[in-house]
């Protein structure tokens, strides 16, 4: 490598902080200003550039440069400001930037996969320069937040959520690989504008698609063994039945369902500390039956028949409205997934009418509707409740089924809230509400370290569990008090070290696991995570 080899190359290069020595070695001594400075200061620099800029996706844009510069440095910037960052490189703002992907595309970052490479996944794979990957996270582009079917502009989303794989596990960016397996796009306008980067064909379907996705499981799996591939807004059409293909073969998982599971879990767990109720106890309401909410309502009845409830018991605490009414025995369109928690009972179409049947303790949305948790809606679950539940999960903020604001003045202060994409404090009656964020960026990057530690060769359900237990584990009392039954952003990596314990040890008990278990599980996978900092170059 040349001198300038090495400035371009973004995970050996530390710009400034490049001591004199290591200029000499490493040839770039005159490419660089003189004076030599610590990555604190690199980070002051960062900082300040950053809070120059005015509109979220100018902040998005400017930490992708700093990242396809140094990921040291990028990285580093991140982790001693996730509060700050976080929203930035992930929901909500990575919405915007796929939505406006093909005009902002400035370098490439990740592996495009498209149909076109049908036949030779495993050479487009062998392209890949590093050969140590640990974990995939791969998507379609079919159901980009609640943003719908965005093709190759969703590649945004995988870069994001590894940049949190990074940042709040701990993961080594060397060993992570955002993959877009692009099929096509049934979105016309996505399709039809003239810089759009992606396949300008509609998607692949029914067995043509499944074909591809099998190729490059099995061409993944090939070229980076032990490999754990996370899918990725797929469009529930796919994600349910691709997670029951692969789920007992590969070591993977489909976060929106199972990752967004644990956090639904996680998240009633924390309320009930507040309530003091049983989870038995819950009725849930849930607004949307996709992939988010069936995942939630699936680990909550699993958990539930944990604690002694019959299976038909532990679905019947679980109700579902989608875009046609209430998820009911005598519909004849309900998709295989939604199933298991129809209900014997007359068609209600309108939610304030689910509310009166139902009289749920919890109403969790995550439809993609924006404003559907009206104040009657609000005001309704008030009524019943003494401290009623709302999860407005839909994400970005544009999409979220209510604010915080209006969750809180609704109900008087009284609301249990959480939403899925960050709103500022609120004020109210003289108190101030710190909302949580009940994202499942609190569970995937614990999640696939714990996985990573163990070594384990399948995901199960007992890790979920045990994720939930430790992410609930990690809101404190004083969250609580003020609001939170998540816990901020800024301790998202304790949080993702509790997790990724929790996921390792739930591993080596069911006997998934391949590695030895250290003695001290925390104190590893703690002193493995990777920090961000320069260490010495090799040779020096
Ligand atoms: P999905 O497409 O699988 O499901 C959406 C569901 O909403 C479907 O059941 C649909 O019938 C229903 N729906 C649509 N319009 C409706 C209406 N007017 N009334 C009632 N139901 C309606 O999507 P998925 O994956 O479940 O995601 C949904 C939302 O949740 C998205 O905005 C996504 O960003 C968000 N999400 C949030 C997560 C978090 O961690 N906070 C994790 C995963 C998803």
């Amino acid at each position: 490598m040349t001198g300038t080899d090495v400035l371009r190359e973004p995970l050996r290069n530390r710009g400034t902080a490049f001591t004199s020595e290591e200029r000499e070695r490493q040839g770039v001594t005159g490419l660089l200003p003189p004076r030599v400075e610590t990555i604190d200061e690199q980070v002051a620099r960062v900082l300040a550039n950053l809070r120059t800029k005015s509109t979220a996706l100018e902040k998005y844009l400017y930490l992708s440069a700093v990242q396809s510069e140094n990921e040291t440095l990028f990285f580093h910037t991140l982790i001693s400001h996730l509060e700050e960052t976080v929203p930035i490189v992930y929901t909500p703002t990575v919405g915007e930037a796929c939505l406006a992907w093909s005009r902002i595309y400035q370098r490439p970052r990740g592996l495009y996969v498209s149909a076109r490479e049908r036949g030779r996944i495993g050479a487009v794979l062998n392209n890949w320069p590093q050969s140590d990957v640990a974990i995939i996270v791969v998507t379609d582009g079919g159901r980009i937040l609640g943003l719908g079917d965005l093709g190759a502009n969703g590649m945004g989303i995988p870069i994001g959520k590894l940049a949190l794989y990074v940042a709040c596990a701990g993961v080594d960016p060397a060993r992570c690989l955002p993959v877009m397996l692009d099929v096509g796009t049934d979105t016309e306008s996505v399709r039809d504008d003239p810089l759009y980067l992606g396949l300008r064909a509609p998607r692949l379907a029914g067995p043509e698609y499944d074909a591809l996705v099998a190729e490059f499981v099995v061409a993944a799996k090939d070229r980076f063994p032990g490999v754990l591939i996370q899918f990725e807004d797929f469009a529930n059409v796919n994600a349910f039945r691709l997670l029951a293909r692969y789920r007992e073969r590969v070591c993977c998982f489909n976060d929106d369902i199972q990752g967004t599971g644990a956090m639904g879990l996680a998240g009633l767990h924390a309320a009930r500390r507040i309530t003091g109720a049983r989870l038995a106890d819950e009725r849930l309401l849930f607004f949307g039956a996709g992939e988010a909410n069936v995942g939630i309502g699936t680990l909550v009845a699993a958990a539930l028949v944990r604690e002694g409830l019959s299976e038909a018991e532990a679905r019947g605490r679980c109700w579902f409205i989608d875009s046609r009414g209430m998820v009911t025995t005598d519909r004849s369109d309900l998709a295989e997934y939604k199933r298991p928690f129809a209900k014997d009972h007359r068609p209600v179409a309108d939610l304030l009418d689910a509310i009166e049947a139902v009289r749920p303790t919890a109403l969790i949305g995550a439809s993609g509707q924006p404003g559907t948790f009206t104040v009657p809606v609000l005001a309704a679950m008030a009524r019943l409740n003494e401290r009623p539940i709302i999860f407005a999960l839909s994400n970005p903020t544009s999409k979220a089924e209510c604010t915080a604001e209006q969750a809180y003045r609704s109900t008087a202060g009284r609301a249990i809230f959480a939403s899925g994409s960050p709103f500022p404090p609120v004020e109210l009656g003289g108190r101030t509400f710190y909302t949580g964020q009940g994202n499942n960026s609190y569970i995937f990057p614990g999640a696939g370290l714990g996985v990573l530690t163990a070594g384990c060769t399948r995901v199960i359900d007992e890790m979920y569990f045990a994720a939930a237990n430790a992410l609930a584990g990690q809101v404190d009392a004083e969250d609580l008090a003020c609001g939170r039954i998540f816990p901020p952003a800024v301790r998202m990596r304790e949080v993702a070290l509790a997790v990724a314990t929790a996921v390792a040890e739930a591993g080596y008990e069911q006997g998934v696991a391949t590695r030895p278990r250290p003695a001290d599980l925390a104190g590893q996978i703690r002193r493995n995570m990777y920090a961000a900092t320069y260490t010495p170059c090799a040779g020096d």
